[in-house]
């Protein structure tokens, strides 16, 4: 367990002006692709967390050649799509189950072997819905009994494409898939019920190759090539977002957060909030590169609970931890099902987030695949984050409403996703003690 700790008066404030750091989704993939890409790739606005750089530490180590120009502009000299040399020992993942599931379709196609292992918490996560297509495409991948990591992948004799449906709304699994077919003989497609996030495929298209999509149906042939681009990263929408909430909750408040990636694959949290009664504004849209982004500007509101709509779910599925403190904070009862995705995340989100709240003295239901939640008054205590990054600012963000202090355990993830929280939240007027 780790050792720090977040200790926070309540009634603080979360208003002014701020950036979050870069978006996660796309600092990954932006090392990725660079790395494989005919020239040299400039990113900027890259996100330096824990989990990024575990995906840049592997590059490095099998000959990618980086220069750091800033913590958050990196130079990245591509040695395209084969020329990635065998590592020296393992590929540490840290956390991060994006750079293991993508790393895993890329280390498919490459002629050495290659060890991925993580930490306790990645150490637990599924890694069969990425073994089964990889294995179907003639790849050589084995994982404990459980179907968890280390996962060791041996060259095979050679990838061949396939036609994948997703089981599972996953964007880890569709990039997996459409990564190990840049390295397949033929068309490989990938079809899901549910549109995931789509930064594989917009990156893939900046980065010039060719790749077709129709509806929930995404299709590339292997053996083309990535020609370098200069990369802007926008804001993290899921960083973003316990600002969006600690703003709702906070009394005569307005936010405005800069340079946020707007997706609409990824923007189903500001929807679920608007439902709920959040004023939120998005204006002075652009574009960074392939993504869409813009300033959002937040304004305290009466919150109500609401049911949790299907076709939202997919777009918010890291944001479920700070929009249970939202509901815990609104009038009426929030439902929300169809969500067992979250018990296999950083960490079981419905579960830590019942227990947390109910220790807050919210009435709180746990179901199989999602909660019901009644509103009602953050009496504040101590939480455990259960090592879940999202789980510990959420609750750091409940400090804003709750009656007496809060202490949050378990902080020392944070930095997997958002370095600097703490000065960005001091900042707003969040109360760290
Ligand atoms: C991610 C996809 C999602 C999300 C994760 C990041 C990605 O996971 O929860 O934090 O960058 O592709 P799933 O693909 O498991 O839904």
């Amino acid at each position: 367990m780790g050792s720090s700790f977040y200790q926070l008066e309540p009634q603080g404030q979360c208003s002014g002006s701020v950036q979050v750091p870069g978006d996660k989704s796309i600092s990954h993939r932006a090392v990725m692709l660079a790395s494989l890409a005919e020239g040299v790739c400039l990113i900027d606005g890259f996100l330096p967390s824990t989990d990024c750089e575990a995906t840049l530490a592997a590059f490095k180590s099998m000959g990618v050649q980086m220069e750091a120009l800033s913590p958050t502009k990196i130079r990245i000299h591509g040695v395209g799509l084969k020329g990635l040399k065998s590592p020296q020992g393992e590929l540490n993942m840290g956390n991060s189950g994006t750079a293991m599931r993508l790393m895993s379709g890329i280390l498919a196609g490459q002629e050495f072997s290659s060890t991925l292992v993580g930490d306790e918490s990645l150490t637990a996560r599924p890694m069969k819905r990425i073994q089964i297509p990889l294995q179907d495409m003639g790849a050589n991948l084995a994982l404990s009994n459980q179907g968890t990591p280390p996962l060791r992948v041996q060259p095979s004799n050679g990838l061949h494409s396939i036609d994948y449906q997703l089981p599972v709304a996953s964007a880890q699994v569709k990039s997996c898939v459409l990564l190990a077919g840049l390295y397949a003989q033929g068309r490989t497609c990938v079809e899901e019920n549910v549109r995931s996030r789509d930064h594989t495929e917009r990156m893939l298209q900046a980065f010039s190759y060719p790749i077709e999509i129709e509806d929930n149906r995404v299709c590339l042939s292997g053996g083309k090539q990535l020609t370098a681009i200069n990369i802007d990263v926008p804001g993290d929408i899921s960083s973003a977002a316990f600002f969006i909430v600690g703003a709702l909750l906070s009394k005569t408040t307005e936010l405005v957060i800069k340079n946020v990636g707007v997706n609409p694959t990824r923007d189903g949290v500001i929807e679920i909030l608007r439902r709920m009664g959040a004023n939120i504004e998005i204006s002075n849209g652009k574009t960074f590169g392939a993504e869409p982004v813009a300033d959002l500007v937040v304004k305290s509101s009466e919150l109500k609970g609401i049911e949790i709509p299907q076709h939202l779910i997919a777009k918010s599925i890291d944001e479920f931890p700070i929009l249970f403190i939202a509901a815990a904070c609104a009038q009426g009862t929030t439902r929300l099902n169809g969500a067992q995705e979250l018990r296999v995340k950083e960490s079981d989100r419905i579960h830590n987030m019942v227990i947390g709240l109910q220790k807050l003295g919210i009435d709180v239901d746990e179901k199989p695949d999602g909660l019901i939640i009644r509103g009602g008054k953050i009496k504040g205590g101590e939480v455990d984050s259960g090592g879940d990054h999202r789980i510990a600012m959420a609750f750091a963000m409940a400090s804003l409403v709750s009656a007496e202090m809060m202490i949050v355990r378990n902080t020392d993830n944070v930095v997997t996703s958002f370095p600097g929280f703490v000065d960005s939240a001091s900042q707003l007027g969040l109360r760290f003690k």
